[in-house]
C-alpha cells in the first residue's frame, strides 16, 4: 500500500513543503518590516526623550543662572525612572550627575534592573547650550538599544501567530494534496487493474471512465485498445475454427469411402480413386489458399513497391486466362489507359487481378462478358471489373470479403478465400476495394491504388462493402 501510493504521498509532502515555505517566508518577511518600523519607531522616541531632557538641563542652567547640582536631582530622577542613563557634565568635562552618592547608591543599578534589561545602547553626547553658549553635556544612553521589551513581546506574538499559520496552511496544504493525488493515482490505479485484467486474458476489462479531462481520454484509448484487440482475439478464434472445419469435410468424405472399401461395401476401382484424387484436391486446393492468404496477411511487411505502369500487370494477369474465357464462351474486354501509375507490387497485384476475373469467369455464364477498365483518376489508378453475371444479392454484398465466405450458388466450388486476399493486398497496397452489384445484371469490383504511397482514407461511398470489419 505504502508503495503503490508513493506517487499520491510525494505529492501531499510537497504540497505541504510549499506551505511550509510559503508561511515561513511570510513570517521572516512581517518581522523585517515589523521590526524596521519598530527601530524606526523607537529610536524618534528616544531623539524625543534627549532633547527633552536638555531642554530641561538648560532651563535648570538658567533659572539656577547656572549649575547646581541640587535643582539637578528631579531630572536625573525622573531620567532614571524612564530608563535612561544619564550623565551631566560640565562644560569643562566635570561630571555634575548622577552625584558620587546617588551612583553609589545603587538606584540607577536598581532602576537598570527594573527595565530588566540591564543592556543599554550606545551613549549619545548632547550639548546643553545656554543663549548660544555651550555650558555642558548630557550623555544619554537607552535602555535595551532598539530592542526593548515591548518590542520583543509584540515580535514574539508574531512568530508565534506565523508559526500557527504554517501549521495550518501545512496541514490544510497536507489535505488537500491527498485529495488531489487521489484523483490523480484513482484512475491511474484503475487502469493497471484493467490492463492486468487484460493481460490475464480478460478480454472484458474495461475503465469507463466518464472523465473529460486527459485521464479520461486515457482510459477511453486504453478502452478502444482493449476492444480492438478481443475483436481480434474472436476473429482469431473464429477464423481457426473455420479452417478446422473447412479441412474436415474432405478428410471426412475420403474417410468414409475408406471405411466403405475396407468393408467391401464399395471396389477400390478408378471411380473410387477419382473420388478420392477430387478431395485431395480439394485439401490441396484449400492449403494453397490458406498460404496464399498468410502471405497477403503478411504482404503489409514484405510489399516490394515500384511505381509502375499498371496495364502490363493487368494484361499478364487475364493472359493466363485466355484458354478458360474462350472454352466458356465468355469474352474479356480490356481497355486500359497504359498512363496509369501506381506503387504497387506487380507480384502481388497480378494476384488480386486473378482473383477478380477468375470469379468473373466462374460465375458468368456462357454468353456473358467480362471486362476490365483502368483509369488515371487524381492521385490514384482505378481499376474496374465488372461482369454480367448473376451479380450478388444485396444482403450478401456485406460479405464477400470475408474470409470462407461464399454466396448460395450450389458446387461453385472455392473456398471463400479469394475475396479475402484481393482485399487484404489491396489494403496493404494503402488502396481500396469496393463491390457493387445490381443483381441478375452482373457486378463490378474496383480498385484503387495510391500513386504514391497516399493512403485513401476517406475515400469511401456509400455501397462500398469493405465497411464490414475485417474478415
Ligand atoms: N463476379 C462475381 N459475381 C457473383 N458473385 C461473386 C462474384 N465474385 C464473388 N462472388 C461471390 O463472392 C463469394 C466469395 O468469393 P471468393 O472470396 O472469391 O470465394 P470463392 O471464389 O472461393 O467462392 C463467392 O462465393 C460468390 O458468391
Ligand atoms: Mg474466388
Amino acid at each position: 500500500m505504502a508503495r503503490r501510493s508513493s506517487y499520491a504521498l510525494r505529492l501531499a509532502l510537497a504540497f505541504a513543503v510549499v506551505a511550509l515555505v510559503a508561511a515561513g517566508l511570510t513570517a521572516m518577511l512581517v518581522n523585517l518590516a515589523f521590526g524596521q518600523q519598530f527601530g524606526a519607531y523607537l529610536s524618534a522616541q528616544q531623539q524625543a526623550e534627549g532633547h527633552r531632557i536638555v531642554s530641561e538641563l538648560s532651563s535648570s542652567y538658567l533659572a539656577e543662572r547656572g549649575w547646581n547640582q541640587a535643582a539637578l536631582q528631579p531630572v536625573g530622577a525622573a531620567a532614571a525612572m524612564e530608563g535612561v542613563d544619564l550623565t551631566i557634565e560640565n562644560g569643562h568635562g566635570q561630571m555634575l550627575w548622577p552625584t558620587t552618592t546617588i551612583a553609589s547608591s545603587g538606584m540607577a543599578a536598581m532602576d537598570r534592573a527594573m527595565m530588566g534589561s540591564g543592556k543599554f545602547g550606545a551613549a549619545v553626547h548632547l550639548p546643553i547650550s545656554v543663549d548660544g553658549r555651550v555650558v555642558g553635556t548630557a550623555v544619554v544612553a537607552f535602555s535595551g538599544g532598539s530592542q526593548s521589551g515591548a518590542d520583543s513581546a509584540l515580535r514574539g506574538s508574531v512568530d508565534r501567530l506565523a508559526a500557527l499559520a504554517a501549521l495550518i496552511a501545512t496541514l490544510v496544504a497536507l489535505g488537500v494534496g491527498t485529495l488531489l493525488a487521489r484523483r490523480v493515482t484513482g484512475p491511474v490505479r484503475t487502469l493497471t487493474t484493467a490492463a492486468k485484467g487484460l493481460a490475464g486474458g480478460d478480454w472484458s476489462a474495461r475503465v469507463d471512465s466518464l472523465r473529460t479531462d486527459e485521464f479520461g481520454e486515457m482510459a477511453r484509448a486504453f478502452d478502444h485498445m482493449a476492444e480492438t484487440l478481443s475483436e481480434e482475439d474472436s476473429l482469431r478464434r473464429t477464423f481457426i475454427a473455420d479452417v478446422a472445419h473447412e479441412l474436415r469435410t474432405p478428410l471426412a468424405v475420403v474417410r468414409a469411402e475408406l471405411e466403405e472399401i475396407e468393408d467391401g461395401l464399395i471396389p477400390l476401382d478408378p471411380a473410387a480413386l477419382a473420388s478420392f484424387a477430387e478431395e485431395i484436391e480439394r485439401l490441396c486446393r484449400l492449403v494453397g489458399d490458406l498460404e496464399t492468404l498468410a502471405l497477403a496477411d503478411a504482404a503489409g511487411f514484405s510489399l516490394h513497391l515500384e511505381l509502375q505502369s499498371l496495364a502490363p500487370v493487368v494484361e499478364g494477369a487475364v493472359n493466363g486466362f485466355a484458354g478458360t474465357a474462350q472454352a466458356k464462351g465468355v469474352p474479356i474486354g480490356l481497355h486500359l489507359d497504359e498512363d496509369a501509375l501506381a506503387e504497387i507490387d506487380g507480384t502481388r497485384m497480378a494476384q488480386v487481378v486473378a482473383n477478380l476475373v477468375s470469379n468473373a469467369l466462374k460465375f458468368t455464364p456462357t454468353g456473358g462478358r467480362v471486362d476490365l477498365r483502368l483509369h488515371q483518376i487524381g492521385g490514384f489508378a482505378m481499376l474496374e471489373v465488372t461482369d454480367t453475371g448473376p451479380g450478388i444479392p444485396p444482403q450478401d454484398l456485406g460479405h464477400v470479403f470475408e474470409r470462407f465466405w461464399r454466396g448460395g450458388a450450389p458446387h461453385a466450388g472455392g473456398s471463400g478465400i479469394g475475396l479475402a486476399v484481393v482485399r487484404e493486398l489491396v489494403e496493404a497496397h494503402g488502396g481500396q476495394v469496393d463491390v457493387t452489384s445490381e443483381f441478375g445484371k452482373g457486378t463490378a469490383f474496383t480498385v484503387r491504388l495510391p500513386q504514391a504511397g497516399s493512403p485513401l482514407q476517406g475515400a469511401v461511398t456509400e455501397q462500398t462493402a469493405s465497411v464490414t470489419p475485417i474478415s
